[in-house]
């Protein structure tokens, strides 16, 4: 509406002008071919520059989309190359890789088709129920476990008395930039939407949880498998010290392995990322470049046949976008996030997304027992709705990648999405086929 208005006053208020420019041409005085070329061609410029004006000043417009290792425009392009340069470089026991870690660099777990994209490596969180209250309790040292260490005598082995595990694959983060943009108004506005909407049998969990580099500070949680983070620098620095074994100025200490110090085994003072000769600590550039990334892109090819669209309208019909909310648009640029410490920029800013998430928690039946560490624990058995954008570069689906195929994965939707996989069932082949082709155009 707002875009309407905009481009209607200001060609009223010339309009006048131009009608009066006209009416001298059509005089005898401005008859020459030539100043009429050019007055028409000056009509075609001023028209131009209206387009241009409008669309730049209108109040949403699409993120950019591509596998394409090109900026979204956040930072320039070599800012781009070099930040995308450290989420590649491995880390050695020198810079300060370890006692205990996953993986040497995060390209490791986030490849796929790109840097930052997904991919099969996994890891394990791990506790147990305490017998008199029933309640989850974490294993020592905390759920994540890890699987190498830079000295044989560490023990990496989860006893067996911590027997609730949840093997959770990598995610991508290509376009977390705009999903961090999203205004906590916006997630906590579709989560009192969603019982209106389905009969009170769809009620995702928004679930509040602290933003490191804002003194833990409670914002809407949007990333990982839980939600369990809502910025891209507390992720990346958490990433850091738990995959890596990288201290930083989020997360100073090293981690125990199973409550045990493993301390006498690390020779890198701590915190091991410092900020470096340029100014900037890997930290910065992990963000840097996640924010910089692009929304996946779709198959176009496959997006623009019947077969898709159709399916389009089903996955609408059914219900799956009740969860997987097909557009929301990020915060104005100049929107104050993450406690006040980041402040949406212009690239980011007034974009629409389709995720194909709403970024909240809900049951399932696929719930993994591990409740988010501020969400207590009633998120034990809750799973984010996994964004679908991408989904055709995901070779194994759901979060432990048990489920080979989208279809396998809807069948194991039960829970809150119980009616909606009814509706799934009673399509016809040729529908379910649509529904499919639609995917696969993620
Ligand atoms: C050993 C594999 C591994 C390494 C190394 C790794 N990650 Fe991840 N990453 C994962 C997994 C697994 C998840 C999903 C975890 C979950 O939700 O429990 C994830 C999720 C993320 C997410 C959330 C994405 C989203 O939208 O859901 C971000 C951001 C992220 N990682 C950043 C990083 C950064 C930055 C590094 C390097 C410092 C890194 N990761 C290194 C495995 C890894
Ligand atoms: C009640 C909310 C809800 C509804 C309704 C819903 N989903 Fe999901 N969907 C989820 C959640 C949550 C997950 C992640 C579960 C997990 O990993 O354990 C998921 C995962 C998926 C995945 C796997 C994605 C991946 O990357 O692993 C696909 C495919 C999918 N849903 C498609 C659909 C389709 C198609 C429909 C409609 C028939 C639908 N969903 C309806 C919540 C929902």
């Amino acid at each position: 509406m707002k875009h309407d208005t905009f481009e209607i006053s200001h060609t009223s208020r010339l309009t006048p002008h131009i009608l009066g420019l006209v009416r001298k041409i059509s005089s005898r005085k401005f008859s020459s071919p030539i100043v009429v070329g050019c007055f028409l061609f000056f009509l075609l410029f001023i028209g131009f520059l209206f387009i241009g004006v409008a669309v730049a000043a209108g109040p949403a417009r699409e993120a950019p989309a591509g596998f394409d290792n090109l900026t979204n425009g956040y930072v320039s392009q070599g800012v781009y190359d070099s930040a995308r340069a450290i989420f590649e470089q491995p880390e050695t026991v020198a810079t300060g890789l370890g006692p205990i870690y996953n993986g040497e660099s995060c390209v490791e777990c986030h490849r796929n088709p790109i840097s930052g994209g997904n991919s099969l490596k996994s890891v394990l969180r791990a506790g147990h129920e305490d017998p008199a209250t029933g309640l989850f309790v974490p294993a020592p040292g905390g759920t994540l476990m890890h699987v190498h260490a830079i000295n044989p005598a560490i023990d990496l082995r989860t006893p067996d008395s911590e027997n609730i595990r949840s093997t959770r694959k990598a995610t991508s983060i290509l376009g977390d930039g705009f999903v961090e943009a999203i205004d906590d108004a916006t997630l906590l506005a579709i989560a009192r939407n969603e019982p209106e909407i389905s009969n009170g049998r769809i009620a995702g969990v928004a679930v509040m949880v602290p933003v490191a580099e804002a003194g833990n500070i409670l914002r809407v949680g949007r990333f990982g498998w839980k939600s369990q983070h809502a910025s891209v620098v507390s992720f990346s620095a958490d990433a850091y010290i738990n995959e890596e074994g990288i201290t930083n100025r989020y997360f100073p200490t090293e981690n125990t392995a199973l409550g045990k110090s493993v301390a006498e085994y690390d020779s890198v003072t701590d915190p091991e990322d410092e900020r470096r000769s340029d100014g900037f600590s890997h930290v910065d550039r992990f963000v840097d470049f996640i924010r910089a990334t692009k929304v996946p892109a779709r198959d176009e090819k496959i997006a623009a046949t019947p077969e898709a669209r159709a399916g389009e309208r089903l996955f609408e019909q059914i219900g799956c976008s009740t969860c997987h909310v097909t557009s929301i648009t990020t915060a104005p640029a100049g929107t104050k996030i993450d406690g006040g410490r980041f402040t949406v920029p212009e690239a980011l800013g007034d974009k629409v997304i389709h995720p194909y998430s709403d970024f909240l928690l809900h049951t399932l039946g696929t719930g993994d027992g591990v409740p988010v560490q501020s969400g207590g624990q009633t998120t034990a058995n809750k799973m984010r709705t996994a964004p679908l954008w991408g989904l055709r570069t995901r070779p194994e689906l759901m979060h432990d990648g048990t489920s080979p195929t989208p279809e396998r994965a809807i069948l194991r939707h039960s829970g809150e999405a119980q009616s909606v996989i009814a509706e799934f069932h009673k399509l016809s082949s040729q529908e379910k086929t649509e529904l499919l082709t639609f995917l696969s155009s993620l």
